[in-house]
């Protein structure tokens, strides 16, 4: 969270068409991690780690937001605010249906909504566990008179994810040892006592990250609701896959105390190699771009899906952000499962079913089974001009030789490349040309394909400034920030000269669904 020098501030007009239309953005100021996602009575809340007084960090609050239909977001005053001696850091929320907590008036029907986050001290700079509720639809929140709930000195534990575990009948709590690279398990039966049971860590990523925002949830395996793992998340800050910071994952056992990871995954081979090092607990990127960070679940959902949505930026550049109005956009609402790959088990990602209705059905363009000298001239005929669209792509592995992919954000004389290279076997994002160049930071980032299957497949979604590519049907995501010129709108496709069989191309413009804040 150190300050990098700003890039010249765009005018005011530049930096909109950088706001995403169908992504979540604060209408002004400082926004990081989601915070507390959860449903209840009818409603999605979002709430972020959010200044509510300026755009860079500070006076850490949760800002919050609604809707009814995971897509359109409704901006709300802040619902837990800072106070002088404790800023609200991230965390989670339960809904408390049987009232273990107490929190809940009595006789009322209504359950209390029970947030839990790190109160961060600003004068003594000590992280402890409070919680607040809400008995006002998340509304607002009361901190508890007894916070806070857990405080063992330290200045680096933080980001409690707390959920049921039925089996055993009692909450679980998640927290980060941050600096010891560990994930610490508490349990309880009333929200407010917690006692210690087990740690995690440190194992995947290299020495000297701090672990940030745990997260855990249990997964089927390629849809088999018989067959399921359970998935620890954490953020890591500095020295991830690209450089500051990104998300890393572990699949294996939980058991209500202890989690423990598959020992010996099979690693993604480093790029160009076919060797599959058996490294113990290699590390495995839930996103392999630059900017998606600190994702959590939805708790309470009314259906079995696991949805989880992420912030997309970098802590090397969040500060430096070119939108001078908002700083800090989330990602799509992605819906979870695991894949059975030739690689191992892996996280696979969609836009969840709310996000592919906000596609117009009538494409722009939709091209069947054709070589791509062809496709590239019907795209180009079509002459599409999109800031917010969706562009689908399968071709025939075995036809290519050279990389292929889609030119988005193109303008004049440039374009953001997102394809595949069949030299690496890897699947790509190449921003390099995308302007301004906050902090020297924009580059192409590569991704191991995981599958053998005969199409590969790309789904790059464009919105504003925010970019994010399922390739091979989820098994592959990259989230890239892009700061393209204004009139960078067009796409395109490029290819190499042994001509590749395109099975399928088609961008469709996808809805806005931006809404004026209420007070
Ligand atoms: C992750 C993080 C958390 C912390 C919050 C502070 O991005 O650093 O660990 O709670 O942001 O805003």
């Amino acid at each position: 969270m150190i300050p990098v020098p700003l890039s010249p501030q765009p005018v005011v007009s530049e930096a909109e068409t950088w706001r995403p239309r169908f992504h979540y953005t604060p209408s002004q100021h400082w926004m990081n991690d989601p915070n507390g996602l959860c449903f209840f009575d009818g409603e999605y809340h979002l709430y972020y780690q959010y200044n509510p007084l300026g755009i860079d960090w500070g006076h850490i609050s949760w800002g919050h937001a609604v809707s009814t239909d995971l897509a359109t977001w409704q901006e709300l005053p802040v619902a837990i605010a800072d106070t002088d001696r404790s800023m609200a850091f991230s965390g989670s929320v339960v809904v408390d249906h049987d009232n273990a907590g107490g929190f809940a008036l009595v006789g009322a029907a209504a359950p209390a909504l029970v947030a839990f986050f790190t109160g961060f001290d600003p004068v003594t700079k000590i992280q402890s566990q409070h919680l607040a509720y809400s008995l006002d639809r998340g509304r607002s929140y009361t901190r508890y008179a007894g916070n806070p709930v857990i405080d063992i000195g330290s200045t680096e534990f933080r980001d409690p994810k707390v959920f049921w575990y039925a089996p055993k009948q009692r909450w679980v709590m998640l927290v980060v040892a941050a600096l010891h690279q560990q994930v610490w398990f508490y349990t309880s039966t009333d929200l407010r006592q917690w006692d210690k049971v087990s740690t995690f860590g440190p194992a995947g990523s290299a020495a000297g990250n701090i672990w940030e925002v745990p997260e855990l949830f249990e997964l089927p395996v390629d849809g088999d609701a018989a067959h399921r793992r359970w998935v620890l998340v954490v953020s890591v800050n500095h020295g991830s896959l690209w450089g500051g910071s990104g998300v890393q994952y572990f699949v294996g056992d939980f058991d209500g105390e202890c989690f423990a990871a598959d020992p010996s995954e099979p690693a993604n081979p480093a790029p160009g190699s076919n060797a599959l090092p058996a490294i113990a607990h290699i590390t495995l990127w839930a996103d392999h771009g630059r900017d998606f960070y600190a994702p959590i679940t939805f708790a309470n959902l009314p259906d079995e899906r696991v949805l989880w949505l992420g912030w997309v930026s970098n802590w090397d550049y969040a500060r430096a952000l070119p939108t001078p109005a908002w700083r800090g956009q989330q990602s799509g609402v992605r819906q979870l499962d695991l894949a059975a790959t030739p690689r191992g088990t892996r996280l696979r990602q969609r836009m969840a079913d709310e996000m592919l209705a906000l596609v117009e059905p009538e494409a722009c363009v939709a091209l069947r089974a054709m070589p791509a000298t062809r496709a590239a001239a019907g795209l180009a005929t079509a002459n599409v001009n999109e800031r917010q669209c969706v562009a689908r792509l399968s071709v025939l592995a075995s036809s290519i030789a050279t990389p292929i992919g889609f030119e988005l954000f193109k303008g004049k004389a440039e374009a953001v490349k997102v394809g595949f290279d069949p030299q690496q076997n890897t699947f790509f994002v190449d921003r390099r040309t995308a302007l301004p160049k906050f902090a020297g930071q924009s580059e192409r980032h590569d991704a191991q394909r995981l599958l053998d299957a005969r199409e590969i497949t790309l789904e790059a979604w464009v919105d504003g400034s925010v970019l994010e590519v399922f390739c091979d049907d989820g098994t592959v995501v990259l989230t890239d920030l892009v700061y393209a010129e204004i009139d960078a709108t067009g796409v395109g496709l490029f290819h190499g000269a042994e001509n590749p069989q395109v099975e399928r191309l088609d961008v469709h413009t996808v809805r806005s669904t931006l809404k004026a804040p209420t007070g």
